[in-house]
């Protein structure tokens, strides 16, 4: 799916010399819990939930040591971003990280703690349901940019998401338009692209909701 336009530029543009040139809020922290920031006098504001990131190869075998980046609204909607025009920084929230990267364990897996985004409006007409943008590089791999979406929340948008994203790789699956694809084949591909593109909650944990987001990277050039 499309970056769209408020990627965390400091990953990708050190150069620049600031840790985030992209920024509205100064957050130096990139770590996996968003939902805390060092220094902070709150916490975040929002639902707090876990996400059991796991990444996988075009064959679905996990992926060690790949590079995860993710980025999203905060619960009112808004980035920590200059291209975010409805907001200026103080309007923040203080205790919400609004990105983190990391890298997945052995196993390929990785754990993001973070709150529910708000959902926000993407013209006059449509609000965006609310959802996460991940980017992830995993070495001899093509790299991912994506989004995942809580179930139950808003997909009745879709048609929406894919008049601007064409190429997603996600909604054609869910078409079953993978190439070369049949039978169980096709079936396995659908269910991780399903898994793909919702973040499901599952039992809480310590009250905070766990779901689960399967990221699955293209075969490498
Ligand atoms: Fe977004």
């Amino acid at each position: 799916m499309v970056t769209g336009p408020f990627p965390p530029l400091a990953f990708r543009d050190t150069a620049a010399g600031k840790p985030n040139p992209g920024a509205w809020r100064e957050v130096a922290e990139t770590d996996l819990d968003l939902a805390r920031v060092t220094g902070a006098a709150t916490a975040a504001m929002g639902q707090v939930v876990r996400l059991q990131v796991i990444v996988l190869d075009a064959g679905c075998r996990p992926v060690p040591g790949a590079q995860v980046e993710l980025w999203q609204a905060d619960t009112k909607g808004f980035y920590n971003h200059r291209n975010e025009v409805r907001v200026t920084a103080d309007e923040l929230d203080p205790g919400f990280g609004y990105w983190g990267s990391g890298r997945t364990d052995d196993a390929g897996r990785l754990t993001v703690r973070t709150i529910v985004p708000g959902a926000y409006p993407a013209s006059s007409s449509w609000f965006r349901p609310p959802h996460i943008h991940w980017s992830v590089q995993g070495e001899g791999h093509a790299p991912l940019t994506t989004q995942s979406y809580f179930d139950g929340e808003g997909l009745d948008g879709v048609q929406a998401i894919r008049a601007h994203n064409d190429a997603d790789r996600i909604l054609n699956y869910r078409d079953g338009f993978e190439e070369g694809l049949r039978g169980k084949a096709l079936e396995d591909a659908r269910r991780v692209a399903r898994a793909e593109l919702v973040a499901r909650f599952a039992v809480p944990e310590a009250g905070e909701p766990t779901g689960q987001v399967v990221l699955r990277l293209g075969k490498g050039a």
